[in-house]
């Protein structure tokens, strides 16, 4: 098909497939470049988000609780003692800043129902109770938005039981306040529930898109110029020579001898000017011969 074509558009036809093909190549790893950049840039802070909640945590954990409790041995404090509900608390107040940023610590089996998991959050857990994986980070979908997210498991151990064990066992105002139905039965071992962090990628795609954007427009750019470049060599080396080599040659084959081929470059042009130069004196050669 292409061999149907002029010189100059089998080379235009070839430039813009080539073009084409470039562009899809350069965009397809652009994009899986700077998603690999999105990706990192949210695990950078979905790993801050998460170590400065479980230092605060460990705080808490550390410092407060074993004073508090030898202090009020008997009393129901969960604001001192229950790292979970500090940094439900804590999440609450970076999220009032940061909306877009989400902290949650979810279980199947909540005291708290504003902890239960959701059907991504509950596959993951369950994951984490079979043993599948220890931690999981991935693009998850909340609300209509995509994040990316970190989740890390929470098992029962001995000190969590008495809380959650039953109604009966646990602290009497915790469970006027939670009530009977869920969050006791914990296990000891069983991964009862997950810490998710949520960070959104919408910022970070609709940069990659940009930069990507940027990048298509300068390739074409580029591609248009060359384009153009390659083009005007070809008329002004090619095309337009040959044309007057034909013309000449036309206007020679009529009989008009005066004519001569006239070529200013030193190419292949040149050297085809050349040939059909010698074959007009050759020809005139013959005519006298044939005259005489
Ligand atoms: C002093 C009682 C107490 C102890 C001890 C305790 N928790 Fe809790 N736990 C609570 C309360 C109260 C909540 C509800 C917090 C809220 O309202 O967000 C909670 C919430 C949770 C949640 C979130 C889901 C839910 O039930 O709302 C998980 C998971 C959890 N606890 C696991 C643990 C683990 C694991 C331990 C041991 C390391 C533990 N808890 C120790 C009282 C306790």
């Amino acid at each position: 098909m292409l061999g149907q074509l002029s010189i100059r558009k089998r080379i235009m036809v070839i430039l813009a497939a080539v073009y084409v093909v470039s562009l899809t190549v350069a965009i397809s790893a652009g994009w899986y470049i700077l998603r690999q950049d999105t990706i990192r840039e949210s695990l950078e802070k979905t790993d801050i988000f998460a170590a400065a909640m479980s230092a605060s945590q460990e705080y808490l954990a550390a410092e407060i609780r074993p004073r508090v409790l030898a202090r009020l041995p008997n009393s129901y404090f969960p604001e001192a003692t229950v790292g979970i509900l500090m940094l439900a608390e804590t999440a609450k107040k970076v999220q009032n800043k940061h909306p877009e940023y989400i902290f949650r610590i979810a279980s199947p089996n909540p005291l708290n129902q504003d902890n239960l998991t959701d059907a991504f959050e509950e596959a993951i857990v369950d994951a984490f109770d079979n043993g599948e994986f220890e931690t999981w980070q991935g693009f998850a979908e909340r609300g209509g938005k995509r994040y990316y997210a970190i989740a890390s498991p929470i098992s029962a151990g001995e000190n969590c039981i008495w809380c959650h064990d039953t109604p009966e066992r646990a602290h009497p105002d915790m469970v006027a306040r939670y009530g009977t139905q869920a969050g006791y039965g914990y296990e000891l071992g069983q991964v009862v529930g997950a810490r998710f962090v949520y960070v959104p990628t919408a910022v970070a795609e609709m940069q990659a898109l940009k930069k990507l954007a940027w990048f298509a427009g300068g390739f074409s750019l580029f591609f248009l110029l060359a384009l153009v470049a390659v083009d005007r060599i070809i008329v002004y080396s090619v095309v337009r020579p040959i044309e007057q080599i034909v013309e000449v040659a036309t206007e020679i084959s009529r009989g008009r001898m005066d004519r001569d081929f006239d070529v200013k470059s030193n190419d292949e042009i040149k050297a085809l000017a050349d040939a059909f130069k010698r074959m007009k004196y050759s020809l005139a050669k013959a005519m006298d011969i044939l005259r005489v």
